[in-house]
């Protein structure tokens, strides 16, 4: 059980001072932000990032011939550059911006799936996949035919990798997975996933949603192996409305657009065929999120000079002791009891004698953001027979006073609705 004396958390609230929203009170009470899964806070370098753009330097790019608009076109592209080095991807042309990790999902069933899947084909995702992951497929499944195999989930919250082997067969010709599990914090071995998956058919294109796991713990989508890999930036420390879409370079390359409009042509005629780009160019129709892409770029930056491994392991540490405290609180369930190896800081939970959201309205009045609800993961919540939990989720700023302060809010729903 960590302790108010363990370096790594007194490191880490350090880091707390960066973030202005956390000095904030809610309900007369010191904000206990446990809601960071749904969207981070921002560090001031984020917010100044973007000032700067928008108070001393802004302008569209890729168009403008004067010296503002060439240097906003230099820092964005040198962003894409940054991103491709923080998940180690080979080049910045595998970095596609898109609005959010979901986009990247739609981007890619709506090109590379309905370019290169036909009435048949099977597609396999997991019973706890973000509804990012699955709609996007229900989508093309009613367009195209296609069909979606569920791999399932183990009462403990870890995915069946027995029963998920099973499901490839001779049809399935793409994988969509989640790294770490937006609802119970559960991390998939997703190298052990992509190595089953290339070993049984080398041609099955694979798709890892890394919302979370960006988040988390330090990401090698060149290791990882995977063609796809989406994350949004919000709930990296940086804005809304910007995120990325990773993918190897000769299967952007061989994709349609997704959307047609200004800066993803080489030429447009209305008397010849129209030319785009190549990729990943193609893929960003239209003015982009100019000042979200600098503000990401200003997350990486911040988190980089931290380190990711340093965030994962001041996680861990609070991850075990708000797991040991929570499972004190009489009446409640916890949901995702895996081994704590295998499990990000997210904490998922019912109470017998309250519903989550009564749970979720009594901790606000103590000052501590939960979500309650089914977390957009509402398979998942059927599989284990609930509507909806509680969730509390850590962050790089989060420390021991936030998960006492959830204790303290738990005792309370427990008295008032014994
Ligand atoms: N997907 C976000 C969450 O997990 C909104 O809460």
């Amino acid at each position: 059980m960590a302790d108010d004396t363990d370096d790594t958390i007194e490191i880490n609230s350090s880091y707390r001072a960066d973030f202005p929203a956390l000095s904030k009170t809610m309900n007369g009470n010191p904000l206990a932000f446990l809601d960071s899964a749904a969207s981070a806070q921002k560090p001031r370098c984020v917010i100044d990032s973007m000032d700067a753009v928008l108070t001393g330097g802004y302008s569209n790019i890729h168009r403008g011939l004067y010296e503002i608009s060439q240097n906003l076109t230099q820092e964005f592209e040198n962003t894409r550059k940054k991103i491709a080095g923080f998940i180690g991807a080979s080049s910045e042309k595998n970095i596609v911006f898109t609005r959010n990790a979901t986009e990247g999902v739609n981007l890619v069933a709506q090109s590379w799936g309905r370019a290169n899947l036909k009435a048949g084909d099977e597609i396999i995702i997991t019973q706890m996949e973000h509804h990012a992951n699955i709609v996007p497929w229900q989508i093309l499944a009613g367009q195209i035919g296609v069909v979606i195999k569920v791999a399932p989930v183990l009462s403990d919250g870890v995915l069946d990798i027995c029963k998920f082997e099973k499901l490839l067969s001779d049809k399935t010709k793409f994988v969509g997975v989640v790294e770490i599990s937006n609802a119970f914090g559960t991390i998939n071995p997703i190298d052990k996933i992509v190595k089953m998956v290339r070993g049984y058919n080398s041609d099955i294109k694979i798709l890892i949603d890394g919302a979370q796991g960006i988040v988390h713990r330090s990401v090698n989508v060149s290791d990882m192996d995977a063609d796809f890999y989406v994350f949004t930036g919000h709930k990296l420390y940086a804005p809304t409305g910007i995120g990325i879409l990773y993918g190897k370079y000769d299967l952007l390359q061989s994709m349609p657009p997704y959307q047609g409009g200004g800066d993803m042509i080489e030429r447009v005629s209305l008397t010849y065929s129209t030319i785009y780009r190549e990729a990943p160019y193609k893929f960003e129709a239209g003015t982009p999120a100019i000042v979200e892409v600098i503000g990401l770029g200003a997350a990486v930056d911040y988190l980089v000079g931290i380190s990711m491994d340093k965030i994962m392991e001041h996680e861990r540490k609070l991850l075990e002791y708000a797991t040991q405290a929570i499972s004190d609180i009489d009446g409640l369930t916890l949901y995702g009891t895996m081994d704590l190896t295998q499990k990000a800081g997210i904490l998922s939970f019912t109470m017998d004698c309250a519903h989550s959201s009564d749970i979720g309205m009594i901790l606000d009045q103590c000052g501590v953001a939960v979500r309650s609800g089914h977390h957009c993961a509402m398979p998942l919540m059927e599989a284990m027979g609930i509507d909806s939990t509680a969730r509390a989720s850590l962050a790089l700023y989060s420390d021991k006073s936030d998960i006492d302060a959830l204790i303290m809010g738990l005792k309370k729903v427990r008295e008032l609705f014994k």
